[in-house]
């Protein structure tokens, strides 16, 4: 009968529980990680695929702020975004990835993350984001920003970098170029951040882990 029972204090642990691992510890110890090529190959591919598949008339020039305060305003971002849809059979694996990863972190780091929103972003040549944070605090429910990367055969020369910058001081931390699979996560109230014109297209899918803001049983809608 209880053969079939896992007995997971002594297993090794998986190649996502190291990642998952890798993940805590960095954000514990400094708010931010960056793991270069490290988003699984199935779940980096099956987002290759649900973006190879979108038509270039569903990404939409990309809103700044929430609700009525919305404004398109093209000195800050450039790039075009298309919303993700849960339900969508390509973004299964994605979800199944993010909703472990949630699980993993609200473990280790008690971070009470209830949702998850993404979009993918295209950036022509010449396409930036200016220096923001994806959070004020007291103002939204975003806890974690999760960024990766869908473009193969980055080079250096190619600029696109997503710039983060510390907390306290401002001074830039470092910069990360946009290559196939690298994951970025941190303190979307915390890390001021900035992406880099590019001379290529640039694909990135960024998401966000919020907290639970429902108030009287009705859950806050997302963005
Ligand atoms: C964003 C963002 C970073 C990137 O969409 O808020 O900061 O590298 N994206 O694409
Ligand atoms: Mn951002």
């Amino acid at each position: 009968m209880l053969n079939n029972i896992a007995d997971y204090s002594t297993d090794t642990p998986t190649e996502d529980e190291s990642l998952f691992e890798q993940i805590a510890c960095g954000l514990e110890t400094q708010g931010y990680v960056i793991l270069t090529a490290a988003l699984p190959h199935p779940v980096a591919d099956s987002l290759l695929h649900y973006l190879s598949r979108l038509q270039e008339a569903r990404f939409h020039l990309a809103h700044i702020g929430r609700g009525l305060d919305q404004t398109q305003n093209a000195f800050v971002r450039r790039d075009k975004i298309y919303w993700m849809e849960n339900s969508h059979p390509d973004a299964a694996h994605w979800f199944d990835w993010t909703t472990r990863l949630k699980r993993y972190l609200n473990r280790r780091l008690y971070l009470g993350l209830f949702s998850f929103e993404s979009h993918f972003a295209r950036y022509n040549p010449g396409d930036f984001y200016k220096k923001h944070l994806d959070a004020f605090r007291g103002e939204s429910n975003r806890v974690l920003t999760l960024v990766t990367y869908l473009n193969k055969g980055w080079e250096p020369d190619q600029g696109g970098e997503l710039v983060l910058y510390a907390p306290d001081d401002g001074n830039e931390i470092t910069k990360v170029a946009p290559g196939f699979g690298t994951l970025v996560i941190f303190l979307s109230e915390e890390f001021p951040h900035e992406v880099l014109a590019a001379d290529r297209d640039r694909y990135s899918v960024a998401g966000w882990f919020r907290i639970n803001g429902s108030i009287n049983q009705q859950i806050d809608p997302p963005r």
